[in-house]
């Protein structure tokens, strides 16, 4: 029942089902992934010549795997000086956030900012991973509730601190939940979490990435082949379905209405799953209505499965037993924290993944390449729909 339960969450083995409903063998995100393969920052960004002053970029060949780089900044002189990059990391306490958070800050080229819902606990799991004290700060924020996030961007843009890069990384997965539990405005908690906290998030501090100085920005949002439809983990039942949106228009509350997105019955795994279509949608609309006006990178992810993470805490305990060495020696679709981190600071900070409106995978050789979303996380319409719901109930329109 477990490995049943496994396959719920199963990588994106080698098969994807093309939108015509076609199959074919793909290299896989998961199998053989290297643990030594190294990361190496081929870009030197900027070249300084003998009088100091004349600095230009001189940038050489870029390599599929490069680690993060410093960029050059231009001041409104012509002097161009060079600082750290700012980048927000949500649920940077723990698994893919804490990972992403050690291999940006161990590069000495970003200051990150750890948003986390428990201050002990992400200073704690700051220094157990060895992340320099001078690399990280920790902000509060809670995206259960909606007053938080906005009393987060508000102490951030006090801090008078440019945004360069946003990563929405924190989630809750409730697979074994009977009944919905609610965030502090009354939404069902996954979506309310992953999905609303993380949109009025980034809708708040979009202006402050968008007035940044930095050579590139980048807005992240983590998202997941269980959303995807087109893979085969994506259709183990509980299937994504994010319907017409009507419980989503009706509140999400369970009080007059349902409280999951398509109006059905309540599903925890099935609420994760809409919640990370959310995710995937919401990238492609900022890219569509930001990318050209901002210049800002609109992007999101799948990193592999990362069987050993916090996210599968509520899961029953014979699950988290066998989970890890399912997706390590049976469907060989394992990744580690380190590796998967390494792959995210990639999407933040590598200048070859510069490109707009992508859902960034990895393949056997732990090079990154350009998936495809489902159908159904890449309908325009129905992006534009969750905006506009989303937007009224997190209070901007
Ligand atoms: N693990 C995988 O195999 C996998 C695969 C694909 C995608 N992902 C995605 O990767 C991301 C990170 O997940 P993970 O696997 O690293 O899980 P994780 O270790 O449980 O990390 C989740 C983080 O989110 C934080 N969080 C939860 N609720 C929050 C709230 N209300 N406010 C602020 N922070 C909150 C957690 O904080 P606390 O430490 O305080 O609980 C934790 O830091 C998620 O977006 C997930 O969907 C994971």
């Amino acid at each position: 029942m477990a490995l049943q339960a496994a396959a719920t969450l199963l990588p994106s083995a080698a098969i994807t089902i093309h939108k015509e409903g076609r199959s074919s063998l793909k290299e896989s995100t998961f199998f053989g992934v290297s643990r030594s393969e190294i990361y190496r920052a081929d870009f030197n960004p900027l070249f300084v010549n003998n009088q100091g002053f004349n600095r230009r970029l001189q940038i050489r060949p870029i390599r599929a795997q490069t680690a993060a780089t410093t960029p050059a900044i231009s001041s409104p002189g012509a002097k161009k000086t060079l600082r750290k990059g700012n980048v927000i990391i949500t649920g940077a306490s723990s698994g893919l956030g804490l990972a992403t958070a050690k291999a940006l800050a161990e590069t000495g080229k970003w200051n990150v900012i750890m948003a986390c819902r428990n201050f002990l606990k992400a200073e704690r799991a700051a220094k157990s991973v060895g992340i320099s004290k001078e690399n990280y700060s920790i902000m509060h924020l809670d995206l259960s509730s909606l007053e938080s996030v906005r009393q987060f961007a508000d102490a951030f843009k006090r801090s008078g601190r440019p945004l360069d890069a946003l990563v929405c990384n924190a989630a809750i997965y409730l697979p074994t939940a009977k009944e919905p539990t609610f965030t502090a405005e009354g939404f069902e908690l996954s979506v309310g979490t992953n999905h609303l906290g993380h949109f009025l998030l980034s809708r708040l501090l979009l202006d402050d990435m968008k007035n940044s100085d930095y050579p590139y920005k980048r807005f992240i949002i983590v998202g997941s082949i269980t959303g995807n439809t087109n893979t085969l983990a994506g259709n183990v039942p509980p299937k994504a379905n994010l319907g017409d949106l009507r419980g989503l228009a009706g509140g999400l509350n369970a009080l007059n209405n349902s409280a999951m997105i398509d109006g059905g019955e309540f599903d925890g795994a099935k609420a994760y799953k809409d919640s990370k279509v959310c995710n995937m949608l919401t990238m492609q609309e900022f890219h569509k209505r930001f990318h050209e006006e901002t210049g800002i990178t609109f992007a999101s992810l799948y990193p592999g499965c990362i069987a050993t993470t916090g996210l599968f805490r509520e899961h029953i305990p014979l699950f988290r037993l066998l989970f890890p060495p399912f997706q390590k020696y049976i469907t060989k679709g394992y990744v580690s924290e380190e590796e998967a981190g390494k792959r995210l600071a990639q999407v933040v900070s590598d200048p070859s993944l510069s490109k707009s409106g992508v859902y960034w995978s990895w393949n056997t050789n732990s090079a990154s390449f350009e998936n495809q979303l489902s159908q159904e996380a890449s309908d325009a319409e129905k992006a534009r729909k969750l905006w506009e719901i989303s937007e009224k109930l997190v209070g901007l329109a």
